[in-house]
């Protein structure tokens, strides 16, 4: 069998760079926020694993039974010989694309976890012992370069990930994969839909509790990174729809006056009663805003598929 490559584009220290300024501007900007990529440390990425299996979180099943049901066209459609997938997780999902791609040499998959990256990997390695498997550890919105691997290419998104950027930032993001792409490659982009209120609320506010440590997550990696004194204890989760941007806030509320202190940045944060701190989007999406959206990019819709209750899309689009 083919060992698991890794290769790291994030330098070690990146924790370190990068959580800094993203606390600093974060923390003292109001109202405050803090970027949903540091709840994905291994304890956070074995929480999101269990959110997966909730069963008020539906997108995870409504994703595969897509998956099931169309991977053998999404397979004739791209022919690929390399799968890269953003966002990778655990790869769980993927294996119905693997299986259905019977020209597959390389899977690359990218994710700013390396405990996800390692898990998903060596157990990728060993179930499919010709499959050649390059992790890449970076961060998808900071302009990736992926190994030389052989066309055409079918770049995944899946899981509704591209929901926890902001509108201005998803531009961004589908501009730069757009010049990843050349003539016969595809993007196949996992979009949750616009539902009923209360069905949303329930995916991000779990009666178990589990997204609610999920979202507490993102305080003990500052306090693990940056020396902080953060009490999970003294925020309550928080998630509430949008109706006007048409996507789930995720906040932690601060239950009393406080002030914190991260010493790595010699900084002390003052919270009010009832401050709340704005820790993730997940918005949810229309066939046609996809569509404009993908089109601003350059890239064309040629297939939506939902699930049976119209709850998820995946939507592929190939290169001309
Ligand atoms: N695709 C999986 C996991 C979705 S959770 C699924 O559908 O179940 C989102 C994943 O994206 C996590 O594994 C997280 O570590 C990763 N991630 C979040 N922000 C990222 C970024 N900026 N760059 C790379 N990976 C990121
Ligand atoms: N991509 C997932 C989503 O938006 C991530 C996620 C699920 C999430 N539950 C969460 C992020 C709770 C933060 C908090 O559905």
């Amino acid at each position: 069998m083919s060992p698991l490559h890794k290769t790291r584009t994030l330098p070690e220290d990146a924790t370190d760079a990068a959580l800094r300024s993203d606390v600093l501007k974060g923390l003292t900007h109001t109202p405050k926020t803090l970027p949903p990529k540091w709840f994905y440390d291994a304890h956070g990425s074995d929480l999101f694993e269990q959110i997966t299996e909730l069963p008020e979180y539906y997108p995870t099943r409504a994703e595969r039974e897509i998956l099931v049901a169309r991977s053998d066209e999404i397979a004739a459609a791209t022919r690929a010989r390399t799968l890269v997938e953003l966002g990778s997780g655990s790869s769980e999902k993927t294996r119905y694309l693997i299986d259905a791609l019977s020209e597959l040499h390389t899977y690359v998959p990218v994710d700013v976890s390396e405990s996800a990256l390692t898990q998903a990997g060596q157990a990728l390695v060993a179930e499919r012992p010709e499959l050649h498997v390059h992790a890449l550890i970076a961060d998808f919105t900071a302009g990736l370069t992926l190994p030389g691997a052989p066309g055409p290419r079918l770049l995944a998104f899946l899981g509704g990930t591209i929901g926890n950027l902001l509108p201005v930032e998803r531009a961004a993001f589908l501009t730069s994969v757009r010049t990843l792409l050349s003539p016969g490659d595809a993007l196949l982009l996992g979009t949750d839909l616009v539902k009923d209120e209360q069905v949303l609320v329930r995916a991000y506010d779990d009666a178990a509790g589990v997204t609610a440590a999920f979202n507490k997550n993102v305080l003990t990696v500052v306090n693990r990174e940056l020396g902080a004194d953060f009490d999970p204890a003294a925020f309550d989760h928080v998630a509430l729809w949008d109706a006007e941007q048409e996507w789930i806030e995720m906040r932690l509320r601060s239950r009393t006056g406080q002030t914190v202190k991260i010493p790595a940045l010699g900084l002390a944060v003052d919270f009010a009663a009832g401050e709340e701190l704005r820790t993730e989007v997940s918005a949810k999406f229309r066939k046609e805003g996809v569509r404009a959206e993908l089109s601003a990019a350059g890239l064309e819709l040629a297939h939506w598929w939902t699930d049976s209750e119209g709850r998820f899309a995946l939507s592929l689009s190939v290169v001309r």
